[in-house]
């Protein structure tokens, strides 16, 4: 039987980590948008249901409320601060403003050790981040724990296995939340814990063997990990019918076209569709300064040559798109509306919708570590799971200014060293991501006894968990020293390089 949890998402910045958490007790989990119906839930025949958090009030006229028929499914559920006050509005409970704001560290105090708090001590420490709380119980629940300011920081009702928690269980700062989470999942919706990426390639597999059937799938392939896991996966799949297509716009990185085609037809024996368009990417890019215009471009000519290659293939029913979770969650979120767009981000994730094609995305409910893991599974190098991420629009966005074949090949052999010698380090997988960026910056320098007038280099490494912020990676001076020096002396037009120490916000990670 198959075992996962649905976390409905009320627009918590912790939802992400709500399912993070599941997983890493081996169960499987996926966020879903409040409007999810009752029905629709009964069909996917979760072993159980979490409520997540959220920033609004049920004191709100538009508070996010679910299907209130959720209720009913006879389904364990689990309350999270927001959650818990949809319980207890929906059982006839009373949910009001506060006096006195929790946030932060509170103490809990246990009062009753079954199930949801089992093996728990009397009291422990939680973290909690409410104005709202429960003051009169709901209808045939009982209070489980309370702190010193509310009386009923948790509640059950053990007959209809629904329970809720004012505080948050999913973040560090509630040390045993994971056990309480566990509890939840082992004691209350009877998981076993069955989740590990083995059992996830079987039902990706049978999944899309079930819904491609002898149909063709195409998909791109830039080299990058979430494109490269798809691929594989297919290919586990469907074997010959999936059609992976490399599109070189000769923007990659030192040696990467080579690695791509080495470890997918040597390794895998994988045939791939590969398209040498370094020719027209150049040309379309010639003089192209503005940074929009150069991700609109690649883009554009990426769809453009992607789609007529597609077209050769006969009856081609499928696109298959590496689109991972953060990705999903991104555009789904419950409250907002697009947010600003800071760069169009373009990547073989993104492939136009206009294709008329039916969309295949086997990665959409994984985050990128678990991409990285699921590779290892399928045999992946570590050259190619371990690699930084890298953007769709490659090198022509860490070219300010315009792009030429001269300052591609500075650029290519600046993040090479770069890149060798933080391997060399050690440094390589602590760092989120690391490049070498090339700027339109001459200045004077002094080689021999030569004046030169050459450009400057910049070096960005960042840590991250989802690139979402940023800090700049402190790197030790000595190899910051080995870089700068190997860089120009090795490169012929460069003679300074510079590291940059701006976190993400206010910057970006990219330069452009
Ligand atoms: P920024 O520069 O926005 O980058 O801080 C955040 C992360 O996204 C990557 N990035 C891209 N990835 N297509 C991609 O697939 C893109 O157009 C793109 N632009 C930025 C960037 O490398 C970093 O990891």
């Amino acid at each position: 039987m198959k075992e996962y949890v649905i976390i409905i998402d009320f627009g918590s910045q912790y939802s992400q980590l709500i399912a993070r958490r599941l997983r890493e007790a081996c169960v499987y989990s996926e966020v879903r948008s409040p409007k999810i119906c009752a029905e629709e839930l009964k069909e996917l025949a979760p072993s159980g249901i979490i409520l997540s958090g959220g920033p609004a009030s049920l004191t709100y006229q538009h508070a996010p409320k679910c299907d209130p028929e959720i209720f009913k499914l006879g389904k364990p559920i689990l309350g999270i601060c927001y959650g818990m006050q949809l319980i207890a509005d929906y059982f006839k409970g009373k949910v009001s403003k506060s006096t006195l704001r929790e946030y932060g560290r509170a103490e809990l105090f246990i009062d009753n050790h079954k199930d949801l708090f089992f093996g728990m001590d009397k009291q422990i420490i939680t973290w909690m981040s409410h104005e709202d709380k429960v003051n009169k119980l709901p209808l045939g629940f009982e209070q489980i724990a309370h702190t010193k300011n509310s009386k009923i920081a948790a509640f059950a009702n053990k007959e209809l296995k629904i329970y809720g928690v004012q505080f948050h269980p999913e973040v560090a700062h509630t040390p045993k939340g994971k056990q309480i989470l566990k509890n939840f999942l082992f004691r209350i919706c009877k998981c076993r814990g069955l989740w590990n990426m083995r059992s996830f390639i079987k039902s990706a597999v049978s999944e899309i063997k079930e819904s491609v059937r002898n149909g063709k799938v195409v998909c791109g392939l830039s080299g990058g990990v979430d494109s490269s896991v798809c691929a594989v996966l297919l290919n586990h799949a469907i074997g010959s019918n999936a059609h992976p297509i490399f599109v070189d716009n000769g923007l990659l990185r030192y040696n990467e076209v080579e690695q791509i085609q080495k470890i997918f037809s040597k390794h895998f024996q994988i045939k791939i569709l590969y398209l040498n368009q370094r020719k027209l990417f150049l040309e379309k890019l010639k003089n192209i300064v503005n940074p929009e215009s150069k991700r609109k471009i690649i883009g554009r000519e990426f769809i453009r040559v992607f789609d007529a290659e597609a077209k050769k293939i006969k009856n081609v029913e499928f696109l298959a798109q590496g689109t991972l979770y953060p990705d999903v969650i991104e555009s789904c979120s419950v409250f907002g509306g697009p947010s600003a767009v800071i760069k169009s981000h373009h990547n073989v994730g993104g492939l136009p919708k206009k294709m008329r094609l039916k969309l295949i995305e086997p990665l959409k409910y994984l985050f990128k570590d678990e991409v990285r893991a699921l590779g290892r599974e399928l045999g992946i190098p570590e050259s190619i799971v371990g690699r930084h991420p890298f953007p769709g629009p490659g090198l022509a966005i860490r070219i300010i200014g315009s792009i030429t074949e001269k300052k591609l090949k500075i650029l290519r052999s600046a993040d090479r060293i770069f890149i060798d010698e933080i391997q060399q380090a050690g440094l390589y997988k602590e760092i989120w991501q690391a490049f070498a960026v090339l700027l339109p910056v001459k200045s004077v320098g002094v080689m021999g006894d030569e004046r030169t007038y050459e450009c400057t280099i910049a070096l960005r490494a960042v840590t991250s968990i989802d690139g979402m912020t940023a800090d700049w990676a402190r790197m030790p001076s000595e190899i910051l020293a080995k870089i700068s020096n190997r860089i120009i002396n090795e490169i012929k037009g460069v003679n300074r390089v510079v590291y940059d120490i701006s976190s993400k916000p206010p910057s970006t990670i990219e330069w452009e």
